[in-house]
């Protein structure tokens, strides 16, 4: 009876693969739409340009920092990029708890604590003589005028530091680094991290030209044709589109799949009605899933889980707690497959080829940690895109790396057009 009446709730959450496709329309439409001169302002799919225009060559050299911030930990790193040995790169990194109080707080002491670790970072270095250029992970949503400018639209995954949103987060940085006064940098590249991911990625493998996130938050972003990017002067060559897949939905165009809970969870957030698709893929804490999801350890673990929520359980629940997961994170594959696949049948279409051979770089604990979740998305994007053959890399060091790399190919294209 358990059983019939879990599956009964559950039913909502299977989505057929018509559906997906249906899906994949709707999404190929609203990012159209995102792209659109006019029509930009209204689109829940951003599609935020990010004047990022190659990948790299494998000739970019040099030392750069990185700041990493939004996903599950802030990193600072020193990277150092070196052509003669090609693909070899050096660096290093750690890693700074960012206290749920700056994460609520005010801008001004987000950065502040920002530039206070970069300070000592650069301390154990031993870099704080030098002024190096820096590429800066920043994965929320950003309005984009150049490389080094970049405006904060909203906060999303957690954090709501007032006086940020409508604001240039690299003034915002610098401000921070020059109120202390005990070090410098030099140029500063702005980047998501499905940017950096696909950078990073991109350094090993040229055909890498799709970055996606799924972890605290989730994202994609690929090269488009700069044809179709009517937003930004010019016609030749590409730029990398930072999709904003996660607000796909905040327009009611996903209403006939979102199911009850869906709107419960979208309810009780810091911001209803905002980033429909990417609540869709997220809210227990995704270690949890991944843990009861194990094959052979998942119903002992969901007993400490629950167990650590203060919950009372009995065997059954514990069962149901572990069906539920897995139906979830099966729609999750599924969800981020179709979006997925209407970026790779995109950039197909774009070129005009029978068939495309691409690579996606890919991030985020839920990608990484869950047991068969990377399995799935594959399995579904291979029926949604079967004139693409896709290749999953995912990204070793994170996406600083990547920021390091972007700032690297901008030093290397203004060399090449003076
Ligand atoms: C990291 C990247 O490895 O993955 C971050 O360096 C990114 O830039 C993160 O935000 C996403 O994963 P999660 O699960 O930590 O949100
Ligand atoms: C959120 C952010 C987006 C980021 C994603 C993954 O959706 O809005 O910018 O890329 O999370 O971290």
């Amino acid at each position: 009876l358990v059983c019939y009446l879990v599956g009964k709730y559950l039913e909502p959450f299977s989505l057929s693969l018509e559906k997906l496709q249906e899906v994949s329309a709707q999404l190929q439409k609203d990012m159209t739409r995102g792209l659109g001169k006019h029509t930009h302002h209204r689109a829940s799919v951003k599609m935020l340009p990010t004047f990022v225009r190659a990948t790299p060559d494998g000739t970019e050299k040099g030392d750069f920092l990185a700041l990493d911030l939004g996903g599950t930990n802030f990193r600072v790193l020193h990277v150092r990029v070196m052509e003669e040995e090609q693909k070899v790169l050096k660096m290093d990194s750690q890693i700074c708890a960012i206290p749920r109080e700056i994460m609520l707080g005010t801008g001004e002491q987000l950065f502040d604590h920002i530039a206070e670790c970069l300070s000592e970072f650069l301390d154990s270095q031993k870099l704080k003589r030098q002024t190096l250029p820096l590429g800066f992970t920043f994965s929320f949503p950003c309005e984009q005028k150049e490389i080094d400018k970049s405006i904060l639209i909203r906060w999303t995954k957690g954090f709501n530091c007032s006086g940020v949103e409508g604001e240039d987060v690299v003034k915002l940085l610098k401000e921070a680094i020059h109120r202390r006064g005990d070090y410098d940098i030099g140029s500063v590249a702005m980047v998501n991290d499905t940017v950096g991911t696909m950078m990073s990625c991109g350094y090993w493998d040229r055909s890498c030209e799709i970055g996606m996130i799924i972890g605290t938050g989730t994202n994609a972003c690929y090269m488009e044709e700069m044809k179709n990017v009517k937003r930004v002067e010019g016609e030749d060559g590409r730029m990398c589109i930072n999709t904003e897949w996660g607000g796909f939905g905040d327009d009611g165009s996903l209403g006939d799949i979102l199911t009850e809970f869906d709107k419960v969870v979208d309810k009780t957030s810091i911001n209803p009605g905002v980033h429909i698709f990417e609540k869709m893929i997220r809210k227990f804490e995704t270690r949890f899933i991944s843990e009861i999801e194990e094959p052979d350890s998942g119903l002992e673990n969901a007993q400490q889980i629950l167990t650590k929520l203060n919950l009372k359980w009995d065997l059954v629940d514990a069962r149901v707690v572990r069906l539920v997961c897995d139906t979830i994170s099966s729609r999750s594959a599924r969800l981020c497959a179709a979006a997925l696949a209407t970026i790779a049948n995109r950039i197909r279409l774009n070129r005009g080829l029978d068939y495309l051979k691409t690579t996606v770089g890919v991030d985020g604990t839920v990608y990484r940690k869950h047991p068969n979740f990377s399995e799935e998305l594959q399995a579904a994007v291979r029926l949604l895109a079967p004139k693409c053959d896709i290749k999953f890399l995912v990204s070793e060091d994170g996406s600083g790396k990547g920021a390091a790399m972007v700032t690297a190919v901008a030093q290397r294209l203004a060399l090449q057009s003076r």
